[in-house]
């Protein structure tokens, strides 16, 4: 099987306490797979590790079947990833909605008017172009994760993380998350309390308990 990415027996410690160990995971190329756990399990943490972000862990990460041992070498693969922070707070970079789904093609070297196309497209299939030009501190907290999910995805990566996509979200904007990532044909891991919603996306679910991830 062509894998995205392989877990290999990572344990992980935070300046705190001991979160997790033995945790091994394949997902194959558009293979879809969900995590649950309780409250402090763990979850956000190891999102955090396979984008990158964190990395002091220990066992292994590989990418596109590349053994990742550093953070220099994650870059080549950086733009693959298309990480949602389970808090979107401090993931914009411009005032407007428009102007940061725009940015991350601008910020890849896109020309302003097909950035603005592609920014426009995404929001039209996100049900969010009411929003077009409003200033994002304003929106609310679930308008900010699909404003959020919009600047991600129209950068297509390879392999989506999303940490509790649907958090702050109402039943219509569920449905919204749920038709679009099930029309999307690409490797994700799907971070979530909400069972009945992961359920209707991935086949595959795990428990991240802090001897492994068991499957549910
Ligand atoms: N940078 C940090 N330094 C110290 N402790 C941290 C740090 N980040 C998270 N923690 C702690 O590590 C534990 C795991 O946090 P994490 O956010 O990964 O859990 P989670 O499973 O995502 O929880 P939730 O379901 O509430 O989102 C928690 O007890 C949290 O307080
Ligand atoms: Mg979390």
């Amino acid at each position: 099987m062509s894998c995205s990415f392989n877990l290999k027996n990572i344990s992980y410690k935070n300046d705190t306490k001991h979160l997790f160990s033995n945790i091994n995971l394949d997902v194959g190329h558009e293979q879809k797979v969900a995590i649950i756990g309780s409250n402090g399990a763990g979850k956000s943490s190891l999102l955090k590790i396979i984008a990158g972000l964190e990395s002091n862990y220990e066992g292994e990460l590989h990418l596109f079947h590349n053994k990742i041992s550093s953070k220099k070498e994650y870059e080549r693969f950086r733009s693959d990833i298309g990480y949602l922070p389970q808090d979107v707070s401090d993931f914009f970079l411009c005032p407007t909605v428009i102007e940061d789904v725009m940015f991350n093609l601008r910020c890849r070297g896109e020309k302003k008017e097909e950035a603005y196309t592609k920014a426009l497209v995404i929001l039209e299939q996100l049900n969010i172009v009411h929003l077009k030009d409003r200033i994002i501190y304003d929106l609310s907290g679930g308008e900010q994760k699909i404003v959020a999910i919009a600047g991600i995805l129209i950068t297509k990566p390879k392999i989506l993380l999303l940490d509790e996509p649907t958090n702050a979200l109402d039943s219509s904007s569920e449905q919204k998350i749920i038709e679009l990532l099930n029309s999307i044909n690409k490797s994700m891991v799907i971070v979530s309390h909400h069972k009945s919603f992961i359920e209707k996306l991935a086949p595959t679910i795990y428990e991240l308990k802090s001897n492994g991830l068991k499957l549910i």
